[in-house]
């Protein structure tokens, strides 16, 4: 269960989240939790969550350890925070950064030459929805952006869905929509990696997720998990997720 917070809260505002959060999801054993806050509140939510089984992850990741690439935070940085996860090749980082299957695929080697587990994120837009394109536009985000990976490579990461029509609009795939994309995604990585990592690789869903529709997108047995954007900023309402 992980949650993005996306352009959202200072290293104070951080603080007073796990404050709160931190009793409520205690005894959540029965899966990881993970937070990417800004880079700035990095240091303070790995600072927040020491001595509890909460991880931290960044929202993004050069390719290059170090260099002439300014506004970029490379992974032995992230490292540096206490940080173990990356979101990769979100839908807005596509949509308003540039970001490609080809970005995608150089940041999520990068985070896992620095041990970081990439969650990478894979989703279609409206439009395409509507085009009938869904199971292309995935396709070429697996065929271009995580295929190439070695097969050790891809053992280590989170894949998410995450249609961009559904995200901050209230719009949820419904659980139905969502498990037939799940199903899609994972055919595209048994042909790729084959039998046992297309059953191993965790498949998170995201877009508009609430606590009160995280029960059933959780039903479905081919999602395995949810990437939250707006309900992780409140510690009550995300731990409600967590706790389904
Ligand atoms: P949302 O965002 O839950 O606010 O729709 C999801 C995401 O972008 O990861």
């Amino acid at each position: 269960m992980a949650g993005n917070w996306k352009m959202y809260k200072t290293p104070a505002e951080t603080t007073q989240f796990f404050e709160k959060f931190r009793p409520l999801v205690e005894r959540a054993t029965h899966c990881e939790v993970v937070i990417c806050p800004a880079f700035t509140s990095l240091f303070a939510a790995a600072d927040a969550v020491k001595g509890s089984a909460i991880r931290i992850g960044a929202q993004n990741i050069a390719w290059a350890k170090e260099g002439a690439f300014t506004g970029e935070i490379s992974g032995p940085m992230i490292q540096s925070t206490g940080a173990t996860y990356t979101l990769v090749g979100h839908s807005e980082r596509r949509q308003y950064f540039g970001e490609t299957d080809k970005t995608v695929l150089d940041r999520t080697k990068a985070a896992l030459s620095y041990a970081l587990t990439p969650i990478v994120c894979v989703g279609e837009r409206l439009e395409e929805r509507e085009a009938g394109k869904t199971a292309d536009v995935l396709a070429t985000q697996i065929q271009n952006g995580i295929a190439p990976l070695l097969p050790g490579q891809f053992a280590a990461i989170v894949i998410a869905y995450e249609p961009v029509w559904a995200i901050g609009t209230g719009k949820t795939a419904t659980p139905e929509i969502a498990a037939d994309a799940h199903r899609t995604i994972r055919a595209q990585v048994l042909a790729a990696f084959g039998e046992e990592a297309a059953a191993a690789v965790r498949i998170l869903y995201g877009g508009s997720v609430k606590p009160d529709n995280v029960k059933t997108l959780m039903a479905q047995p081919e999602i395995d998990g949810v990437l939250v954007g707006g309900a992780s900023l409140d510690p009550v309402s995300f731990a409600s997720i967590v706790n389904f």
